[in-house]
């Protein structure tokens, strides 16, 4: 989307998680953007911070100066990664820390002597619109104008228990996928990509328990990295700091994003273990604007708040309100197949059928008129399509503010409802 873009409401302020608009016009905040707030709008502390930050030095290149702002705020994050002792590498967004990991990943094989070149990403994942984490990502509908450019990753199935192909499915899913990892698996393999929990383009998937420790022991066996991308889930949005926790997962590689700094500033973060870090040794890597001094004070005030307001924990609670809230209004709905998700992290997967499972023809647009119909009534809700086939498939995804209050789900959850009735009828 390029600027001037008509038809779209300027925004003009925001509190916790309602935004306003030029016209006074209120939203509630069903969806932090992309999921990106978590700590919800106007916070002050933050701003001062960054303001406070760029008065005493707004940029430093990451090659020449170290700074006091990220050593402070890596102090402060490294105790709540799922590594023991973590190396940070700080960009702009999730796609650069998705790049940045890639690289590690092959610059760590390289190190030890070994020509390991190859990704394995996931069938419907999304990873980020630059070229690299675009080819790891599954999502042909993104893919397609720029397949020409792609083809050096490779895909295997995601947990995707609505539509599962696994043949003894709901038994064994997590077993089956990761023999499938394993079977992919040759000499070239470098490393395996995954959101812990699918996001936005399958839809809060949440694998089956026995997925995660399967594939993290196929990974290690083979000598593949295993990198997990918490761009969407990390920073409390699942109930946990990071999914991966969830199952108890330690990868070599994590990459987040969004959450970090709540949207006040564009940061992202690629860690690594010290293994990985003392391996490669002088890694030919960076961005202009990688180390960015501002950033870290934003993600390191944005992490005061997520811990002083125990954030974290509220997702694990609210979570469970929206899931409920959901299910309440729209379990028996004929156009809603499937609830899912977890934390603050919750889908609905929109069918022309719920016995058949049969998505509505993407030419219906039925995602896109439910979110309009949401913002008619000031609910922002985050959508995606093609998560049945590639093509087909409509999700409304709902990732709020971790601050959203009891009230304000319940008014999300009426309001997404009514939207759904209105587009669906009943
Ligand atoms: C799981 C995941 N990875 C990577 C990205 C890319 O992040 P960015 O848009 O900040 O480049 C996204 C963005 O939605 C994402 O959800």
């Amino acid at each position: 989307m390029f600027t001037r873009s008509p038809g779209l409401p300027r925004a003009a302020g925001g509190t916790g998680a309602e935004v306003f608009d030029v016209d006074g016009r209120r939203y509630l905040d069903g969806s932090g953007g992309a999921v990106v707030t978590s700590i919800g709008h106007g916070v002050t502390e933050v701003v001062d911070a960054i303001a406070e930050q760029a008065r005493r030095i707004a940029y430093a290149h990451g090659t020449a100066f170290a700074s006091k702002a990220l050593d402070d705020y890596a102090d402060a994050l490294a105790p709540l990664l799922p590594f023991d002792d973590p190396r940070i590498y700080p960009v702009s967004g999730g796609s650069e820390a998705v790049e940045t990991a890639l690289k590690m990943a092959r610059a760590y094989h390289l190190a030890r002597g070994e020509d390991r070149h190859v990704i394995i990403g996931r069938q419907g994942a999304y990873h980020g619109n630059s070229r690299g984490a675009l080819d790891v990502s599954g999502r042909a509908g993104l893919r397609m104008p720029y397949r020409p450019w792609l083809g050096a990753a490779w895909h295997t199935s995601a947990p995707y228990e609505y539509r599962c192909p696994a043949p003894d499915h709901p038994t064994g899913c997590g077993a089956w996928h990761a023999g499938r990892l394993d079977r992919m698996i040759t000499e070239e393999v470098a490393a395996f990509i995954a959101e812990p929990v699918a996001g936005a383009a399958l839809g809060a998937c949440v694998p089956p328990d026995d997925y995660w420790p399967a594939v993290a022991a196929v990974c290690r066996q083979r000598g593949v990295l295993l990198i997990v991308d918490e761009v969407m889930t990390g920073f409390g949005r699942t109930g946990r700091w990071f999914a991966c926790e969830h199952w108890g997962i330690r990868p070599d590689i994590l990459v987040t994003a969004k959450g970090a700094a709540s949207g006040y500033w564009p940061l992202g973060l690629a860690v690594c273990t010290a293994e990985v870090r003392d391996t490669i040794g002088a890694f030919v890597h960076g961005f202009t604007y990688s180390h960015h001094p501002v950033g870290a004070a934003a993600g390191h005030a944005v992490l005061k708040v997520l811990q002083d307001q125990d954030l974290v924990a509220a997702a694990e609670q609210r979570g469970r309100d929206l899931a409920q809230a959901l299910r309440d209004r729209l379990a028996d709905h004929p156009a809603v197949g499937d609830i899912r998700g977890i934390g603050l992290l919750q889908a609905v997967e929109l069918v022309a059928d719920p016995e058949s499972k049969k998505p509505f023809a993407r030419a219906d647009q039925v995602a896109e008129k439910v979110v309009a119909q949401a913002k008619e009534s000031g609910l922002l809700v985050y959508h995606s399509t093609g998560c049945a086939d590639g093509r087909d498939g409509d999700l409304l995804l709902f990732g709020p503010p971790l601050v959203i209050t009891e009230t304000q789900v319940a008014e999300l959850a009426d309001k997404a409802a009514a939207a759904i009735r209105r587009v669906r009828g009943r």
